[in-house]
């Protein structure tokens, strides 16, 4: 009570994050009494599904913000009033009204003007999604504390195509979903409850997202069952009211898996036979049903080169059954081979989109749009654009932009990735000499298309808060406003977030603002700089770090890092040649070592490590240095976030609170692995006498032992000094040390492993005082100790003596054997 008493009335409530950035908050009196000359009355001009939907959420949310209930109107208005409806309908009852100029597609329009003799405040489109948009921009206006008397308000969005993918499976899995189980599907079936699907299509809708699949890439022969077909139709219902179109992925196969023919060869007639009965039964019960994205000869999928056919004949096979009824495919281009022989130094994973699909340009059909991973390789921490985007110039495409953070962080850390994704939109490939950014690429505009856009990789699920980090929903809220406009800035669209999702508070803006815009270069300067890319695991869960895994496999993420130098030669004189993919202009920025960003080299050359960088800097200082500021950088935000314990409901300060800090620890361990690694690579020490040293660290394996023996960490630079102890007897283990230092006040950092196949306890004792106890019990992606494993407790203002006893007690438990790496002790 005395916390709420001091926030203000708007923060005061504990808050799950469920109403993520639509939560409608009271205003303060002072505030709302701006808005009191607003109508009294919301009138709609029809009763369609999303017009009703349109007009329940301005009464819902000027509910919430205002505390009044505002009158329910249709027809004709008969007093002041607040008018939705389309363009068409507002013609009949307000002639006079001069529409104005460029209302199209998805477009809305927001003014003030007399109808039959009222003066109005007017919400219009062309269609009614673009009408529901209009009322989303109008409750945000007014949640942000704008004026909303003086509109004359147009936005266009810039491309038609906005659609999120789900990845998720029939089983209720969901592949690269970290935040709990599937909103659609639970064993085998449609969810019998859709009300986190309608949910989750008004946040979409909130942000001008108008189409979603929602099964696995990696798809399951059963989507289109015929029994399954129905079940499709709930969720397209829940879709509806919100304007948002139903799609699902498909795999080319289905005609064998599951339509019983022997092939699924594109071009034989049965199979387009098949795809056709297919898709007429699907619109028979899905009416407005969106089209279908196809993952084909990728990662162990089949595909047209089964029959050696191309994916110009397997996409418009689909698209030819679709296009009688309006629907899309969406064909990735994320097709590679993934068992290439790494000591081929010309081979190079980056060149196969565009290696594929430039050839085919102009052979897609015209409801195909070809969708493509913002770089070649594969979401990666940073990458160059890719340059398929330059090739297509016949040919439909959109941008496919992970929100999931799949190579980022995986919701643990915070990455706000709209950065990222402006820096590849503003990107300009100077296709055929003249200005064709990214953006103005999948807009259609560069090369006159009618179409394409925006698929963003979402897989929000069942928890509260939608993508288990309250911080990570500002990616999501953000892919949708570049989506609809992407000159939007980066600074603009996470205030726009951060007023919505937190209050207006200046002090809140700011801080939450500062903390996502600088989280993004945090994380890659802790994670794969220069161009290296995320140096996960890339063998495992691809969140810890594993350098190593990058090399000496098929997949075709090398890093080529030797005692020589680091890096891929990918130029066209002396490397892989997947620089000449660029327009002759980019191709000089990259072919050549002096012109190359710095964010980038490594991708782009193999370098010594004593090469200077344009920084003035070795690459191996600059490694080392990195990442002692990336780690450092998310210290920062913990007590940045810290200073907003007064003005940030508890329940949603806590849960960031411990996000952030679990972060910082797991820093700290990506630093000590990636720089250990490359310290024992390159037999270069770091200039600043950090990398493998460690003044205030104590390995357990040295500590005082009983219940607990050495482990080998795999792979070893997961681990401080490559070992942790496990403890070997069922209840409990201890490990000991003599504090020799000078009489004061510390803090304490245990660095532990928490795998997900138990819940260990562990006891931290001065003497015979217990100072701290914890449970293993965070949900990490690992099943033994090592870099996805390792967690920090970190324990402040401990008073210690020389001579002390501090004492680690580990309870294991299960296949968890409470396990310790080391401890460091640090003068306050
Ligand atoms: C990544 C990801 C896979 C996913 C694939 C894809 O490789 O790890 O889980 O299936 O991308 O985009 O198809």
């Amino acid at each position: 009570m005395l916390t709420c008493s001091l926030c203000a009335a708007a923060t005061c409530l504990a808050e799950t994050g469920h109403d993520a950035w639509l939560r409608y908050a009271p205003l303060q009196p002072a505030v709302a009494e701006r808005y009191r000359a607003l109508p009294a009355t919301s009138l709609s001009l029809s009763d369609t599904p999303v017009l009703n939907t349109a007009q329940a959420e301005l009464v819902r949310g000027l509910k919430g913000m205002l505390g009044r209930t505002f009158r329910i109107a249709s027809g004709v208005p008969t007093e002041s009033a607040i008018v939705i409806g389309t363009v068409e309908q507002l013609r009949k009852i307000a002639p006079a009204l001069q529409i104005i100029e460029g209302l199209r597609g998805d477009a809305f329009w927001l003014t003030a003007h007399e109808v039959s003799g009222f003066p109005c405040i007017i919400i219009t489109g062309v269609t009614d999604r673009g009408v529901l948009y209009g009322v989303f921009a109008f409750l945000s206006r007014i949640a942000r504390e704008e004026d909303v008397f003086r509109l004359n308000e147009l936005q266009q969005p810039s491309a038609p195509i906005r659609w999120a993918n789900q990845w998720d499976n029939l089983d209720g899995t969901i592949e690269r979903g970290y935040a709990g189980r599937s909103i659609f599907f639970e064993d085998g079936s449609v969810r019998p409850s859709l009300t986190r699907v309608s949910e989750y299509a008004r946040l979409l809708a909130s942000v001008g997202i108008n189409g979603c699949t929602v099964n696995n890439v990696n798809d399951d022969p059963h989507i289109l069952d015929p029994d399954f077909i129905p079940q499709l139709a709930r969720i397209a219902e829940a879709f509806r009211p919100w304007g948002v179109q139903l799609g699902v992925a498909v795999d080319l196969s289905l005609p064998e898996t599951a339509g019983r023919l022997d092939t699924f060869d594109p071009l034989d007639v049965r199979v387009a036979n098949w795809w056709h009965k297919k898709f007429d039964e699907v619109y028979r019960a899905i009416p407005d049903f969106g089209g279908v994205v196809v993952k084909a000869d990728s990662e162990g999928r089949l595909g047209p080169s089964f029959y050696g056919r191309t994916p110009a004949d397997a996409a418009n096979v689909i698209a030819g059954a679709l296009k009688p009824h309006g629907g899309l495919v969406f064909y990735r281009a994320f097709v590679y081979d993934h068992h290439l022989d790494w000591t081929n130094l010309k081979n190079d994973r980056a060149k196969a989109a565009y290696d594929i699909f430039h050839p085919l340009d102009g052979r897609f059909d015209e409801n195909v749009i070809v969708q493509i991973k913002y770089g070649p390789i594969d979401f990666q921490v940073r990458e160059p654009v890719s340059p398929l985007f330059g090739g297509l110039s016949h040919t439909n495409t959109g941008i496919e932009l992970q929100i999931t953070q799949e190579y980022t962080g995986q919701q643990r850390h915070t990455c706000f990735l709209v950065p990222m994704w402006k820096e590849i939109l503003d990107f300009d490939l100077r296709a055929y000499g003249r200005s064709t950014p990214v953006k103005q690429i999948v807009a259609g505009n560069s090369f006159h298309r009618p179409t394409g856009g925006y698929i963003g990789v979402v897989n929000v699920g069942l928890d509260q808060n939608w993508l288990g980090n309250h911080l990570a929903l500002a990616n999501l809220f953000g892919f949708g406003r570049l989506a609809w406009n992407p000159n939007l800035t980066a600074k603009a669209i996470v205030d726009e977030w951060s007023r919505l999702t937190f209050g207006n508070d200046p002090a809140v803006v700011e801080t939450i603002s500062r903390i996502q815009l600088a989280s993004w270069k945090a994380y890659e300067s802790y994670t794969g700089v220069l161009g290296l890319q995320t140096l996960t695991n890339i063998l495992g869960s691809h969140y810890g770090p594993g350098p190593e895994s990058q090399e000496h496999n098929g997949w075709g993420q090398w890093i080529r890092a030797g005692t020589d130098g680091v890096g891929v030669d990918r130029t066209v004189a002396t490397g892989t040649g997947f620089v000449g993919q660029y327009s002759p202009e980019v191709r000089k920025i990259y072919e050549s070592l002096p012109n190359t960003p710095d964010d980038l080299v490594l991708f782009f050359h193999h370098v010594p490590y004593t090469y200077k960088l344009h920084s003035g800097k070795t690459v191996i200082q600059t490694i080392y240095d990195s990442h002692y500021a990336g780690a450092e950088k998310t210290t920062e935000f913990v007590s940045q976030w810290k200073s907003l314990h007064h003005s940030v409901d508890g329940e949603r300060f806590h849960a960031v609170l411990a996000q952030l800090s679990y972060q910082s620890g797991h820093a700290i361990v990506w630093r000590d692995a990636i720089n250990d690694w490359f310290h024992q690579i390159s037999g270069i020490p770091d200039a600043n006498g950090r990398v493998g040293k460690h003044p205030h660290r104590i390995e357990a394996e040295s500590m005082e032992l009983e219940g607990y023996i050495p482990f080998d960490v795999t792979p070893w630079e997961d681990a401080s000094g490559g070992k942790a102890v496990v403890c070997v007897q069922t209840q409990r283990c201890t490990a000991k040390y003599r504090f020799a230092g000078r009489k004061g006040w510390y803090d304490l950092d245990v660095e532990y492993f928490d795998h997900n196949n138990g819940v260990s306890k562990y006891q931290v004792f001065v003497g015979s005082q217990l100072v701290d106890e914890w449970l293993a019990d965070l949900s990490l992606p690992a099943t033994a100790p090592n870099g996805d494993s390792s967690t920090r407790r970190h324990i402040t203002g401990l008073a210690l003596r020389p001579g002390d006893i501090l004492r680690i007690e580990g309870f294991p438990d299960a296949a968890e054997a409470a396990p310790l790496d080391y401890v460091e002790i640090h003068p306050e």
